[in-house]
């Protein structure tokens, strides 16, 4: 008796939580869900400037910290934009937070359409595609503040000096093979294949090694042009090192 009765309140539980969730995704939010994950963005973005890249590949629509899924992304997870109130370390504040879709407005023109980060205007965005994208981000947020962090803009020298602090120190091939496996593949489908990105490891080593691998650390730190960058609390220097040791050893035994 006592089973059936829970089994009872269990059921009406359940269907309680369905019409909470489903009534909290409304068309606007479903829209913002689906362009989140769409490169073409419902096929507003000319196909001639379209990277290929979505929202997905840089930044996670669930709490990364509660559920890992293994996956390194070089943006974190939207979960909490909303309560933000500001972006880009405070240069999106204000009425453009909203209309520069929490910051995703930058990452619309600068990643999904290679537009120059200098010459991005983060609110150019469609208002409706930043209103929907804001929806979203509210419902899988709810009260969810997301993660803590912040961003610090690294100037040219202080990107150099982050480099040569890391190949300076000693790494671990197998564990970076495990993190360029988590974090680059999108763009680097392998160490000697090409794709976003281009080909890393060559048939022919790069002349000066060393000097390549300070000018690698640098870049994956600091980011390139289409390249985002990684801050500290998503690849550690030590991370950084595993891979660039990785990437060395790759280069050292290619064509034996
Ligand atoms: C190639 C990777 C990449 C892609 C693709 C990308 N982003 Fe980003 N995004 C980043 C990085 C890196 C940052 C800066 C640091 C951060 O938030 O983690 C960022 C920042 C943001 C921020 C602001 C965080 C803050 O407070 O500064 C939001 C919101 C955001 N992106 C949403 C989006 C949306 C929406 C899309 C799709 C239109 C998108 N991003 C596509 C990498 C990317
Ligand atoms: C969103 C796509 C993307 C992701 C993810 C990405 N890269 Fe890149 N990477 C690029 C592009 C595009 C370039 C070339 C242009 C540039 O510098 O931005 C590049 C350039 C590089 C270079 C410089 C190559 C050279 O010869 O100058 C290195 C090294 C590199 N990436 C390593 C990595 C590593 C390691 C990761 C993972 C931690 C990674 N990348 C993740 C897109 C990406």
């Amino acid at each position: 008796m006592r089973k059936c009765v829970s089994f009872a309140l269990c059921g009406v539980l359940i269907t309680a939580f369905i019409f909470f969730t489903q009534a909290q995704m409304s068309d606007k939010a479903q829209l913002g869900r689906e362009l989140f994950h769409d490169p073409t963005f419902k096929g507003t973005i000319d196909p001639a400037k379209a990277t290929g890249l979505t929202c997905a590949n840089c930044h996670a629509d669930f709490d990364e910290t509660e559920n890992p899924d293994g996956v390194i992304r070089a943006g974190h997870s939207v979960v909490g934009v909303p309560h933000r109130g500001e972006a880009k370390g405070g240069m999106i504040k204000g009425a453009d937070f909203a209309r520069a879709a929490g910051g995703g407005g930058f990452c619309y023109e600068h990643f999904l359409q290679r537009v120059p980060g200098d010459k991005v205007n983060p609110t150019a965005i469609p208002a409706e595609h930043a209103e929907a994208l804001m929806a979203y981000f509210e419902v899988i947020s709810g009260d969810n503040k997301g993660p803590e962090f912040e961003i610090a803009m690294l100037d040219d020298a202080a990107k150099k000096a982050a480099g040569e602090k890391i190949v300076a120190m000693s790494g671990d091939a197998s564990k970076g093979w495990q993190l360029f496996g988590r974090a680059c593949v999108t763009c680097h489908p392998s160490a000697k294949k090409a794709g976003i990105g281009p080909q890393l490891v060559r048939s022919r080593a790069p002349r000066n090694v060393d000097a390549a691998m300070t000018r690698w650390a640098t870049k994956i730190r600091g980011g390139g042009s289409l390249m985002p960058f990684y801050a500290p609390d998503i690849l550690s220097d030590q991370d950084i090192a595993d891979i660039i040791a990785f990437l060395r050893d790759q280069i050292e035994n290619t064509g034996k």
